[in-house]
């Protein structure tokens, strides 16, 4: 696999003067504010990868992208993009952009808006004609009615898939996505995440934000955490979770009080409602006892599931970066 982004050794300090002013004794001082917000951070994103940025908020994923997409510019060190400097007009060419929290113009409908992109792009004005209905559709927006309807009137999931439909208009072979997944109910999530997967499908390379640890599990091929300006670690999936076993979540269905509260005392965490009993265990535990202690003590009882956990990614990331490890 050939790479499609290097990044080399960026580091971003953003520096600001803030003015200290002091009305009673009419004192009034400059003083500058630095920010590491990227420190020292290298590592490739691969042609045809669906790529995670993973970070807590003010990690330094925007600040990250934005130099990618020369909004911003790196105190040391830059980035290559199809072995071009990122800088490189003709390489914006190839990538497709969805900014976080994007503001788009509220006046114009959502064909109009994409008619305009589709200019700025440079599409030829059939293919923009053509690509409209098609982008619609592949981001759901075809299911919403929106004949007519300015971007004021759009709720926020339909703003992130028509920004979505922006960024894929031109068919970039690259996509760079800051926080795609936000303000999206589970099941605009999901489809989201599907029309990533279908872009990698389609041989597209794929590099978003994002901090919906759940859905970054399910798409990515590899991520790089960030913290701090720093990257804790860059990797697939099955490389930086662990597979041993965290523990076993039972169900069981029992209505006898004194084995209910056996269990309670042995679980780590346990919820009971109705004659359903959930339980975690921690690992360790010798979970063959367990069960076969619930069959003995009540006959009547169904164990509805046993289920060992392994780590997931909020899991690692929780001990990354809590734990400091
Ligand atoms: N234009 C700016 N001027 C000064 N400081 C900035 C600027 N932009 C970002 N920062 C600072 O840089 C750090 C990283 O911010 P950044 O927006 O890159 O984080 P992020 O990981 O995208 O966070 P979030 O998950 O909240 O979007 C923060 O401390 C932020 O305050
Ligand atoms: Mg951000």
């Amino acid at each position: 696999m050939s790479s499609v982004i290097d990044i080399e050794n960026i580091s971003k300090v953003y520096r600001r003067s803030v003015v200290d002013f002091e009305y009673g004794k009419l004192k009034l001082r400059f003083k500058e504010r630095v920010v590491h917000a990227l420190k020292n951070l290298s590592f490739n994103v691969e042609d045809g990868e669906v790529f995670g940025l993973l970070g807590p908020n003010g990690a330094g994923k925007s600040t990250l992208i934005k130099i990618l997409m020369t909004i911003h510019y790196p105190t040391t060190g830059s980035a290559r993009i199809y072995g071009k400097p990122y800088w490189n007009v003709g390489v914006k060419r190839k990538i497709g952009f969805l900014p976080e929290n994007p503001y788009f113009y509220d006046y114009l409908t959502g064909d109009e808006f994409l008619d305009f992109y589709g200019r700025l792009y440079e599409m030829p004005e059939e293919k923009i004609e053509k690509r409209i209905p098609e982008v619609l559709k592949l981001v759901g927006l075809d299911n919403f009615d929106i004949e007519k309807l300015p971007l004021k009137g759009y709720s926020k999931g339909m703003i992130q898939r028509i920004g979505l439909a922006q960024a894929i208009l031109s068919d970039p072979s690259l996509i760079i996505l800051d926080e795609p997944l936000s303000g999206l109910d589970p099941l605009g999530r999901k489809e989201l995440r599907d029309v990533i997967l279908k872009l990698k499908e389609q041989g597209k390379t794929i590099f978003f934000s994002s901090h919906i640890l759940q859905d970054v599990e399910t798409i990515c091929d590899r991520v790089a955490i960030l913290y701090q300006g720093e990257l804790l670690n860059v990797g697939k999936m099955t490389d930086l979770l662990s597979t041993d076993i965290t523990g076993y979540e039972v169900q069981v269905n029992t209505y006898h009080k004194e084995l209910i509260q056996t269990l309670e005392e042995k679980a780590e965490k346990a919820l009971v409602h109705e004659g359903e009993v959930f339980l975690f265990f921690p690992a360790g535990i010798d979970i063959n006892a367990i069960l076969r202690q619930i069959s003995e003590t009540d006959e009547k009882a169904q164990i509805i599931s046993v289920s060992p956990r392994r780590e997931t990614l909020e899991d690692y990331f929780i001990r990354k970066i809590k734990m400091g490890e």
